[in-house]
C-alpha cells in the first residue's frame, strides 16, 4: 500500500502517507483540504476529473455567485433546519469576503445580496488551488476511485492509479446535478457503505416543466411562487418546456411530485379592488389587464373567461373575484422537474444526524468526515450553496 503516491507512465512514487484523503475536488474539498494544509495537515485530494472545480467555473454564468451578504440556517433545506448553523456561524461570509478581497480578486453585488466575481469564477478556483499548493496539498487528478475500505490505521482508497491510505478521509464529492461535470453517486455509496444513513435524493434549483405554455416561451414577470411553506418573490420565466427564472427555481427545491405551485402574477396587489375601483374605465378586462402583464399571458389565464371581453365597469363582483384568481391565485401542477441534467443542486444526502455539526465527522465512523453538497444541506440560490461548501469545508479543515 503506498502513500501520497501511484504509478504515472510505469513508474510508481510513493511518498509519505496523508493525514487525510479528500475525495472530490471541488469548492468544498479544496477549501477543505486548505485549511487542513495551511494547519500542517498532508493533506492528498483524488478527483476523477482531469481537472478540478468544473462546477466552479461554470457557476454564476462564469462569474460564480462565491456567497451571500446574509447567511443563516434559514436559507437551507435539510431533515435538520438547525444543523448548518454552526458551522455557518464559525465561517461566515465576511471571512470568505476577506480572501477574495486579500487575493484582489474584484466582484460586485447584486439583488439580495448577491456577491459575483466582476472578472471570472476562475478567480475563485486560482484562489482555491493556489492556496492548496502553497500549503502543500498533493492532488491526484484522473484517478478513477474503485473501492473505499476501512484499513486497520484508517481508510484505505483503491483506484486507477493505486491504492492510497489516510488516517482520515473526507467525503467531498458533491450531488449528481450536471453529470457532465463528472457528478457522480460515490460520496453516497461511501457513506451507505459505512452505515450512514441518506435522506431522499432529488433535483434542486431546477426548472419545472408543464404543458400548454409552449406559446408563452420568452415571457418574464416579477411573480411569487409558492411550494408549501417555501414562498419567492423573483421573476418567473416561461420557456418552450415550461417554468424556470429564479422564483420557479427556489421553490423547485421544496417541490415534490404532484404538488401545486401557486403562482401570483400581480405580486403585492390587490386585483379584484384595483378592478372595482376602475369604475369608469370603460375598455374590456382583458385589455385594461394587459397594461399591468404581457398581453399573451393574460390572453392564456383569462382568454376563456366570458368577463375578459367585458368592458371593466360593467364586471359583477363574482366577475371580478375570478379575473383576480386567474392572475394571482393560479395552480400549477408541473409534470415533473426538468432533472439532473438542469439542475444546481441535489437536495438530501448523508444525513446529518450521522454527523458532527462541528467538525462534519461521522459519529459512528471516527475519522469519516462528509463536506458540501453531498450532505443532506441545501442551499437557495444565491450564493448559499457555495458559503455552504466553504463552512462545512472549512469545519472539517480545522478537525483533521
Ligand atoms: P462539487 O460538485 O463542487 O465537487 C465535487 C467533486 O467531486 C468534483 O470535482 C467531482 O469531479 C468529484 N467527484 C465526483 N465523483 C467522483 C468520483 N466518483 N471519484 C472522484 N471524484 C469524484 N452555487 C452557488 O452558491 N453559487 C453559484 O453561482 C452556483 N452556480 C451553479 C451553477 C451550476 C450550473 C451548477 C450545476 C451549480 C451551481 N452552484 C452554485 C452549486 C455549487 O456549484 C455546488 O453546490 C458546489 O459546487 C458544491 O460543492 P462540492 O465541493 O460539494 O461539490
Amino acid at each position: 500500500m503506498a502513500g501520497i503516491g501511484g504509478s504515472v507512465a510505469g513508474r510508481t512514487w510513493v511518498a509519505v502517507i496523508p493525514d487525510a484523503i479528500v475525495l472530490g475536488g471541488g469548492a468544498a474539498g479544496l477549501f477543505c483540504a486548505m485549511i487542513a494544509a495551511q494547519r500542517g495537515r498532508r493533506i492528498l485530494v483524488i478527483d476523477h476529473a482531469d481537472k478540478l472545480g468544473k462546477k466552479i467555473i461554470i457557476s454564476g454564468g462564469g462569474r460564480c455567485n462565491f456567497t451571500n451578504r446574509s447567511v443563516s440556517a434559514a436559507n437551507y433545506l435539510s431533515a435538520n433546519p438547525h444543523f448548518a448553523r454552526s458551522a455557518l456561524a464559525r465561517f461566515t461570509p465576511q471571512d470568505f469576503l476577506a480572501l477574495v478581497e486579500a487575493r484582489g480578486i474584484a466582484y460586485e453585488e447584486r439583488r439580495h445580496g448577491q456577491l459575483f466575481c466582476q472578472g471570472s469564477a476562475k478567480e475563485i478556483l486560482a484562489l482555491l488551488v493556489d492556496g492548496c499548493r502553497e500549503a502543500g496539498v498533493t492532488f491526484a487528478l484522473g484517478c478513477a476511485v474503485q473501492e473505499v475500505t476501512r484499513a486497520a490505521d484508517g481508510f484505505s482508497v483503491s483506484t486507477s492509479r493505486g491504492v492510497f491510505t489516510a488516517p482520515k478521509l473526507v467525503l467531498a464529492t458533491g450531488g449528481l446535478s450536471v453529470p457532465t461535470t463528472g457528478a457522480t453517486d460515490l460520496g453516497y455509496r461511501v457513506a451507505q457503505r459505512f452505515g450512514l444513513a441518506l435522506v431522499p435524493l432529488r433535483p434542486g434549483l431546477t426548472p419545472l416543466l408543464i404543458n400548454g405554455t409552449a406559446d408563452l416561451s420568452g415571457i418574464a414577470v416579477d411573480a411569487v411562487a409558492e411550494v408549501g411553506v417555501a414562498r419567492f418573490q423573483e421573476n418567473v420565466l416561461f420557456t418552450h418546456t415550461g417554468l424556470s427564472g429564479p422564483a420557479i427555481l427556489q421553490v423547485s427545491s421544496y417541490w415534490q411530485q404532484g404538488q401545486a405551485v401557486d403562482i401570483d402574477l400581480l405580486p403585492g396587489r390587490d386585483c379584484a379592488a384595483e378592478l372595482a375601483a376602475a369604475s369608469a374605465v370603460r375598455a374590456t378586462a382583458l385589455n385594461h389587464l394587459s397594461l399591468s402583464l404581457p398581453r399573451r399571458l393574460v390572453e392564456y389565464r383569462i382568454g376563456h373567461l366570458p368577463a375578459a371581453q367585458r368592458p371593466v365597469v360593467q364586471l359583477t363582483r363574482d366577475e371580478r373575484i375570478a379575473l383576480a384568481e386567474a392572475l394571482q391565485r393560479w395552480q400549477v401542477v408541473p409534470q415533473a422537474s426538468d432533472g439532473y441534467r438542469k439542475a444546481e443542486v441535489t437536495v438530501g444526502g448523508i444525513d446529518t444526524d450521522g454527523l458532527s455539526s462541528k467538525t462534519m465527522e461521522a459519529r459512528a465512523v471516527p475519522g469519516l468526515y462528509a463536506i458540501g453538497e453531498v450532505v443532506d444541506v441545501t442551499g437557495w440560490l444565491g450564493g448559499y450553496n457555495f458559503q455552504w461548501a466553504w463552512a462545512s469545508g472549512h469545519a472539517a479543515g480545522e478537525a483533521i
